[in-house]
Protein backbone atom coordinates (compact mmCIF):
# COMPACT_ATOMS: atom_id res chain seq x y z
CA UNK A 1 0.00 0.00 0.00
CA UNK A 2 1.69 3.63 -0.52
CA UNK A 3 1.24 6.21 1.26
CA UNK A 4 -0.46 9.30 0.18
CA UNK A 5 1.42 11.98 2.15
CA UNK A 6 4.73 10.55 2.70
CA UNK A 7 6.37 13.87 3.42
CA UNK A 8 8.31 12.71 6.51
CA UNK A 9 9.28 9.93 4.88
CA UNK A 10 11.41 11.46 2.22
CA UNK A 11 12.28 14.35 4.23
CA UNK A 12 13.71 11.35 6.71
CA UNK A 13 15.99 9.56 3.58
CA UNK A 14 17.06 12.92 2.64
CA UNK A 15 14.78 13.73 -0.08
CA UNK A 16 14.18 17.25 -1.26
CA UNK A 17 10.70 18.40 -0.46
CA UNK A 18 8.57 21.86 -0.75
CA UNK A 19 8.00 22.11 3.00
CA UNK A 20 9.01 20.04 6.54
CA UNK A 21 6.86 17.59 7.83
CA UNK A 22 5.49 18.20 11.43
CA UNK A 23 4.38 15.85 13.69
CA UNK A 24 4.68 16.44 17.99
CA UNK A 25 6.30 14.55 20.13
CA UNK A 26 3.05 12.75 23.04
CA UNK A 27 0.10 13.83 20.24
CA UNK A 28 -1.30 10.51 21.07
CA UNK A 29 -2.95 11.12 24.21
CA UNK A 30 -2.61 14.17 26.87
CA UNK A 31 -3.82 16.79 24.77
CA UNK A 32 -6.94 16.09 23.03
CA UNK A 33 -10.68 15.95 24.58
CA UNK A 34 -11.25 12.74 22.81
CA UNK A 35 -8.71 10.93 24.15
CA UNK A 36 -9.72 11.78 27.68
CA UNK A 37 -13.36 11.28 26.97
CA UNK A 38 -12.30 7.60 25.53
CA UNK A 39 -9.79 7.49 28.64
CA UNK A 40 -12.31 8.39 31.72
CA UNK A 41 -14.41 5.02 30.18
CA UNK A 42 -11.56 2.67 31.26
CA UNK A 43 -10.19 1.14 34.10
CA UNK A 44 -6.86 2.58 33.20
CA UNK A 45 -3.74 3.82 31.29
CA UNK A 46 -2.76 -0.19 30.88
CA UNK A 47 -6.14 -0.89 29.39
CA UNK A 48 -5.74 1.29 26.51
CA UNK A 49 -2.42 0.17 25.77
CA UNK A 50 -3.07 -3.63 25.72
CA UNK A 51 -6.47 -3.03 23.83
CA UNK A 52 -5.07 -2.87 19.93
CA UNK A 53 -8.42 -1.55 18.39
CA UNK A 54 -8.38 1.46 21.74
CA UNK A 55 -4.82 1.87 20.97
CA UNK A 56 -5.48 2.58 17.23
CA UNK A 57 -8.35 4.96 17.60
CA UNK A 58 -6.24 7.16 19.98
CA UNK A 59 -2.90 6.95 18.06
CA UNK A 60 -5.37 8.66 14.69
CA UNK A 61 -7.09 10.87 16.73
CA UNK A 62 -4.72 13.55 16.13
CA UNK A 63 -4.30 13.10 12.43
CA UNK A 64 -8.06 13.52 12.46
CA UNK A 65 -8.08 16.42 14.74
CA UNK A 66 -4.66 18.36 13.89
CA UNK A 67 -3.72 17.05 10.14
CA UNK A 68 0.02 16.22 11.40
CA UNK A 69 2.02 14.44 8.92
CA UNK A 70 2.63 11.57 10.87
CA UNK A 71 1.02 9.54 13.38
CA UNK A 72 3.01 7.93 16.23
CA UNK A 73 1.53 4.77 18.20
CA UNK A 74 0.23 4.90 21.00
CA UNK A 75 1.85 2.89 23.10
CA UNK A 76 4.13 3.28 26.42
CA UNK A 77 7.97 2.90 26.70
CA UNK A 78 7.61 0.86 29.71
CA UNK A 79 6.31 -1.96 28.09
CA UNK A 80 9.81 -3.09 27.55
CA UNK A 81 10.59 -3.29 31.55
CA UNK A 82 7.23 -5.23 31.88
CA UNK A 83 8.07 -8.16 28.97
CA UNK A 84 11.48 -8.57 30.23
CA UNK A 85 9.92 -9.48 33.41
CA UNK A 86 9.43 -5.97 35.55
CA UNK A 87 5.61 -5.22 35.55
CA UNK A 88 5.03 -1.43 35.78
CA UNK A 89 1.73 0.69 37.47
CA UNK A 90 0.81 3.83 35.96
CA UNK A 91 -1.00 5.66 38.92
CA UNK A 92 -2.70 8.57 38.35
CA UNK A 93 -1.57 11.81 38.43
CA UNK A 94 2.02 10.11 39.46
CA UNK A 95 3.19 8.11 36.90
CA UNK A 96 5.29 5.56 36.49
CA UNK A 97 5.67 2.61 39.52
CA UNK A 98 7.70 -0.57 39.43
CA UNK A 99 6.83 -3.14 42.45
CA UNK A 100 9.94 -5.09 41.67
CA UNK A 101 12.93 -3.33 40.87
CA UNK A 102 16.74 -4.31 39.84
CA UNK A 103 19.39 -4.77 42.67
CA UNK A 104 21.42 -7.08 42.06
CA UNK A 105 22.77 -9.38 39.56
CA UNK A 106 20.30 -12.06 40.23
CA UNK A 107 17.68 -9.54 39.33
CA UNK A 108 19.37 -8.71 36.28
CA UNK A 109 20.16 -12.83 35.83
CA UNK A 110 16.40 -13.78 36.21
CA UNK A 111 14.96 -11.40 33.80
CA UNK A 112 14.00 -12.44 30.08
CA UNK A 113 15.22 -10.85 26.72
CA UNK A 114 15.65 -11.09 23.10
CA UNK A 115 13.11 -12.44 21.25
CA UNK A 116 11.37 -14.42 24.13
CA UNK A 117 10.69 -11.28 25.84
CA UNK A 118 9.27 -9.20 22.58
CA UNK A 119 7.11 -12.36 21.85
CA UNK A 120 4.89 -11.70 24.59
CA UNK A 121 4.21 -7.77 23.33
CA UNK A 122 1.71 -9.01 20.68
CA UNK A 123 -0.77 -6.23 21.41
CA UNK A 124 1.67 -3.68 20.17
CA UNK A 125 2.21 -5.60 17.32
CA UNK A 126 -1.58 -5.97 16.42
CA UNK A 127 -2.12 -2.26 17.34
CA UNK A 128 0.51 -1.08 14.74
CA UNK A 129 -1.33 -3.35 12.30
CA UNK A 130 -5.21 -2.22 13.32
CA UNK A 131 -3.77 1.40 12.67
CA UNK A 132 -2.02 0.74 9.68
CA UNK A 133 -5.35 -0.61 8.37
CA UNK A 134 -7.47 2.06 9.21
CA UNK A 135 -4.84 4.92 8.55
CA UNK A 136 -5.26 3.12 4.84
CA UNK A 137 -2.02 5.19 3.90
CA UNK A 138 -3.30 8.56 5.15
CA UNK A 139 0.27 9.30 6.84
CA UNK A 140 3.17 7.20 8.05
CA UNK A 141 3.36 5.08 11.22
CA UNK A 142 6.14 6.04 14.04
CA UNK A 143 6.87 3.04 16.05
CA UNK A 144 8.64 3.87 18.95
CA UNK A 145 10.99 2.43 22.06
CA UNK A 146 13.13 3.93 25.22
CA UNK A 147 16.85 4.23 25.04
CA UNK A 148 18.52 1.30 26.67
CA UNK A 149 19.96 3.94 29.23
CA UNK A 150 16.30 5.98 30.31
CA UNK A 151 14.62 2.18 30.81
CA UNK A 152 17.96 1.25 33.12
CA UNK A 153 16.93 3.94 34.96
CA UNK A 154 13.36 2.98 35.43
CA UNK A 155 13.93 -0.60 35.90
CA UNK A 156 16.46 0.58 38.70
CA UNK A 157 14.52 3.31 40.30
CA UNK A 158 11.23 2.42 40.15
CA UNK A 159 9.82 5.34 39.31
CA UNK A 160 10.66 8.97 37.99
CA UNK A 161 13.09 11.06 39.41
CA UNK A 162 15.05 14.37 39.62
CA UNK A 163 18.33 12.79 40.06
CA UNK A 164 17.96 8.58 38.92
CA UNK A 165 20.77 8.41 41.45
CA UNK A 166 20.07 5.15 42.00
CA UNK A 167 20.91 4.12 38.44
CA UNK A 168 23.86 6.38 38.45
CA UNK A 169 25.31 4.60 41.21
CA UNK A 170 24.93 1.27 39.73
CA UNK A 171 27.22 2.97 36.53
CA UNK A 172 29.74 3.93 39.00
CA UNK A 173 29.83 1.17 41.65
CA UNK A 174 29.14 -2.20 39.12
CA UNK A 175 30.22 -1.17 35.68
CA UNK A 176 30.06 -4.92 34.54
CA UNK A 177 26.40 -5.40 36.01
CA UNK A 178 25.37 -2.26 34.21
CA UNK A 179 26.82 -3.13 30.84
CA UNK A 180 24.66 -6.83 31.29
CA UNK A 181 21.58 -4.61 31.98
CA UNK A 182 21.81 -2.61 29.30
CA UNK A 183 22.76 -5.71 26.81
CA UNK A 184 19.57 -7.21 27.76
CA UNK A 185 17.33 -4.17 27.26
CA UNK A 186 19.42 -3.59 23.92
CA UNK A 187 18.48 -7.42 22.89
CA UNK A 188 14.47 -7.28 23.76
CA UNK A 189 14.76 -3.56 21.75
CA UNK A 190 15.58 -4.66 18.86
CA UNK A 191 13.69 -7.84 18.46
CA UNK A 192 10.66 -5.61 19.47
CA UNK A 193 11.56 -2.91 17.01
CA UNK A 194 12.32 -5.36 14.22
CA UNK A 195 8.82 -6.84 15.13
CA UNK A 196 6.95 -3.61 15.19
CA UNK A 197 8.70 -2.51 11.61
CA UNK A 198 7.35 -6.08 10.07
CA UNK A 199 3.87 -4.95 11.56
CA UNK A 200 3.70 -2.06 9.38
CA UNK A 201 6.11 0.76 11.51
CA UNK A 202 7.27 3.13 8.81
CA UNK A 203 10.27 4.83 10.83
CA UNK A 204 11.16 4.42 14.32
CA UNK A 205 11.85 6.53 16.98
CA UNK A 206 14.34 6.48 20.15
CA UNK A 207 13.77 8.15 22.89
CA UNK A 208 16.72 8.41 25.84
CA UNK A 209 14.42 11.11 27.93
CA UNK A 210 17.19 10.86 30.81
CA UNK A 211 20.31 11.05 28.25
CA UNK A 212 21.20 14.70 30.01
CA UNK A 213 21.41 13.60 33.33
CA UNK A 214 24.73 11.57 32.43
CA UNK A 215 28.12 12.78 32.18
CA UNK A 216 29.79 12.92 28.74
CA UNK A 217 32.13 10.31 29.96
CA UNK A 218 29.18 7.87 30.85
CA UNK A 219 27.23 8.70 28.44
CA UNK A 220 29.82 7.59 25.66
CA UNK A 221 30.07 4.63 27.81
CA UNK A 222 26.82 2.96 28.38
CA UNK A 223 24.73 5.03 26.64
CA UNK A 224 25.83 5.47 22.93
CA UNK A 225 27.28 1.87 21.90
CA UNK A 226 23.69 -0.04 22.51
CA UNK A 227 21.82 3.00 20.44
CA UNK A 228 24.69 2.27 17.78
CA UNK A 229 23.32 -1.39 18.17
CA UNK A 230 19.83 -1.17 17.59
CA UNK A 231 20.78 1.86 14.78
CA UNK A 232 22.85 -1.29 13.35
CA UNK A 233 19.92 -3.49 13.50
CA UNK A 234 17.26 -1.82 12.03
CA UNK A 235 17.93 -1.20 8.58
CA UNK A 236 14.30 -1.39 6.86
CA UNK A 237 13.05 2.12 7.97
CA UNK A 238 14.54 4.98 9.34
CA UNK A 239 15.69 5.33 12.89
CA UNK A 240 15.81 8.91 14.65
CA UNK A 241 17.79 9.06 17.65
CA UNK A 242 16.76 11.90 20.17
CA UNK A 243 18.66 11.83 23.59
CA UNK A 244 17.23 14.75 25.57
CA UNK A 245 19.61 17.16 26.79
CA UNK A 246 22.65 15.61 25.26
CA UNK A 247 24.23 18.38 23.61
CA UNK A 248 27.51 17.54 24.61
CA UNK A 249 27.72 14.23 22.55
CA UNK A 250 25.55 15.62 19.29
CA UNK A 251 29.31 14.59 17.47
CA UNK A 252 29.19 11.43 18.57
CA UNK A 253 25.21 10.67 17.74
CA UNK A 254 26.18 12.27 14.32
CA UNK A 255 28.32 9.46 13.83
CA UNK A 256 25.65 6.67 14.34
CA UNK A 257 23.73 4.89 11.45
CA UNK A 258 20.67 6.88 11.89
CA UNK A 259 19.37 8.83 9.68
CA UNK A 260 17.46 11.47 12.18
CA UNK A 261 18.52 13.14 14.93
CA UNK A 262 16.13 14.62 17.06
CA UNK A 263 16.71 17.78 19.83
CA UNK A 264 15.66 19.31 22.75
CA UNK A 265 15.16 22.91 22.80
CA UNK A 266 18.05 23.81 24.53
CA UNK A 267 20.21 23.48 21.26
CA UNK A 268 20.61 26.15 18.91
CA UNK A 269 19.70 24.87 15.39
CA UNK A 270 22.83 26.33 14.09
CA UNK A 271 25.35 24.75 16.62
CA UNK A 272 23.20 21.63 16.19
CA UNK A 273 24.03 21.30 12.11
CA UNK A 274 27.71 22.00 12.54
CA UNK A 275 28.24 19.60 15.70
CA UNK A 276 25.98 16.57 14.31
CA UNK A 277 27.62 17.11 10.59
CA UNK A 278 26.63 16.63 7.40
CA UNK A 279 24.09 13.92 5.98
CA UNK A 280 21.83 13.66 9.11
CA UNK A 281 17.84 15.39 8.75
CA UNK A 282 17.40 17.24 12.45
CA UNK A 283 14.35 17.02 14.37
CA UNK A 284 12.94 19.31 16.65
CA UNK A 285 12.35 21.44 18.72
CA UNK A 286 10.20 24.51 19.76
CA UNK A 287 9.72 24.98 23.42
CA UNK A 288 6.72 22.92 24.56
CA UNK A 289 6.00 26.14 26.75
CA UNK A 290 6.06 28.51 23.25
CA UNK A 291 2.61 26.86 22.81
CA UNK A 292 1.35 29.11 25.16
CA UNK A 293 1.49 31.74 23.67
CA UNK A 294 -0.93 33.73 21.23
CA UNK A 295 -1.04 32.41 17.99
CA UNK A 296 0.51 35.01 16.65
CA UNK A 297 3.19 34.73 18.45
CA UNK A 298 3.56 30.78 18.27
CA UNK A 299 3.00 31.55 14.48
CA UNK A 300 6.28 33.87 14.55
CA UNK A 301 8.40 31.60 16.59
CA UNK A 302 7.39 28.52 14.78
CA UNK A 303 8.72 30.36 11.00
CA UNK A 304 11.58 31.75 12.70
CA UNK A 305 12.64 28.20 13.86
CA UNK A 306 12.18 27.08 10.42
CA UNK A 307 14.00 29.53 9.09
CA UNK A 308 17.15 28.83 11.16
CA UNK A 309 17.31 25.07 10.31
CA UNK A 310 16.40 25.51 6.75
CA UNK A 311 16.58 21.73 4.90
CA UNK A 312 16.17 18.32 6.12
CA UNK A 313 14.20 19.27 8.85
CA UNK A 314 11.01 17.64 10.62
CA UNK A 315 9.49 20.11 12.74
CA UNK A 316 8.69 19.16 16.18
CA UNK A 317 8.68 20.33 19.83
CA UNK A 318 11.78 20.04 21.62
CA UNK A 319 10.13 17.31 23.78
CA UNK A 320 6.48 15.93 24.36
CA UNK A 321 3.59 18.48 24.36
CA UNK A 322 2.03 19.03 27.67
CA UNK A 323 -1.16 17.98 28.91
CA UNK A 324 -1.93 21.28 29.84
CA UNK A 325 -1.28 23.07 25.92
CA UNK A 326 -4.30 25.27 24.22
CA UNK A 327 -5.14 23.13 21.54
CA UNK A 328 -5.43 26.36 19.52
CA UNK A 329 -1.64 26.48 20.56
CA UNK A 330 -0.88 23.12 19.17
CA UNK A 331 -2.89 24.08 15.78
CA UNK A 332 -1.17 27.43 15.37
CA UNK A 333 2.01 25.41 15.42
CA UNK A 334 0.82 22.64 13.33
CA UNK A 335 -0.48 25.18 10.14
CA UNK A 336 2.30 27.20 10.32
CA UNK A 337 3.97 24.43 9.51
CA UNK A 338 1.77 23.35 6.80
CA UNK A 339 1.69 26.79 4.89
CA UNK A 340 5.30 27.17 5.08
CA UNK A 341 7.36 26.81 1.89
CA UNK A 342 11.26 26.63 1.41
CA UNK A 343 12.36 29.17 -1.00
O1 LIG B 1 4.02 10.15 21.38
C1 LIG B 1 2.91 9.65 21.57
O2 LIG B 1 1.88 10.33 21.57
C2 LIG B 1 2.78 8.15 21.72
C3 LIG B 1 2.52 7.71 23.04
C4 LIG B 1 3.58 7.74 24.12
C5 LIG B 1 3.23 7.60 25.49
N1 LIG B 1 4.37 7.52 26.21
C6 LIG B 1 1.86 7.50 26.04
C7 LIG B 1 1.62 7.91 27.43
C8 LIG B 1 4.97 7.82 24.04
C9 LIG B 1 5.88 8.04 22.84
C10 LIG B 1 5.46 7.67 25.38
C11 LIG B 1 6.90 7.63 25.70
C12 LIG B 1 7.34 7.75 27.09
N2 LIG B 1 6.77 7.22 28.21
C13 LIG B 1 8.53 8.40 27.47
C14 LIG B 1 9.53 9.02 26.52
C15 LIG B 1 9.10 10.32 26.02
C16 LIG B 1 9.27 11.48 26.95
O3 LIG B 1 8.26 12.14 27.20
O4 LIG B 1 10.40 11.72 27.40
C17 LIG B 1 8.64 8.29 28.88
C18 LIG B 1 9.75 8.84 29.73
C19 LIG B 1 7.52 7.53 29.33
C20 LIG B 1 7.21 7.09 30.71
C21 LIG B 1 5.91 7.61 31.18
N3 LIG B 1 4.67 7.22 30.70
C22 LIG B 1 5.68 8.61 32.18
C23 LIG B 1 6.77 9.31 32.95
C24 LIG B 1 4.28 8.79 32.28
C25 LIG B 1 3.50 9.67 33.23
C26 LIG B 1 3.50 11.09 32.83
C27 LIG B 1 2.85 11.41 31.47
O5 LIG B 1 1.70 11.82 31.42
O6 LIG B 1 3.51 11.27 30.47
C28 LIG B 1 3.68 7.96 31.30
C29 LIG B 1 2.23 7.83 31.05
C30 LIG B 1 1.77 8.05 29.66
N4 LIG B 1 2.33 7.54 28.52
C31 LIG B 1 0.62 8.80 29.28
C32 LIG B 1 0.51 8.70 27.88
C33 LIG B 1 -0.57 9.27 27.01
C34 LIG B 1 -0.35 9.49 30.24
C35 LIG B 1 -1.25 8.45 30.80
C36 LIG B 1 -2.65 8.90 31.05
O7 LIG B 1 -3.45 9.00 30.12
O8 LIG B 1 -2.96 9.08 32.23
Amino acid sequence: MSTTNDLLLRTARGEQVERPPVWLMRQAGRILPQYRALRNRLSGFKELVETPDLAAEVTIQPVDELGVDAAIIFSDILVIPEAMGLPYEMIEKRGPNFPKVIESAKDVERLSDGEDAAASLHYVYEAVRETKRRLNGRVPLIGFAGAPWTLMAYMVEGSGSKTFSKAKRLLYTDEQLAHQLMQKITNTLIAYLQEKVRSGAQLVQVFDSWAGILSPEQYRRFALPYIGQICEAITEVPVTVFSKGAWFVLDQIGELPCQVVGLDWNTPPALARKWVGEGKVLQGNLDPCQLYALPETIQSATTAMLDAFGRGHIANLGHGVYPDTPLDGVKAFVDTVKAYRYK
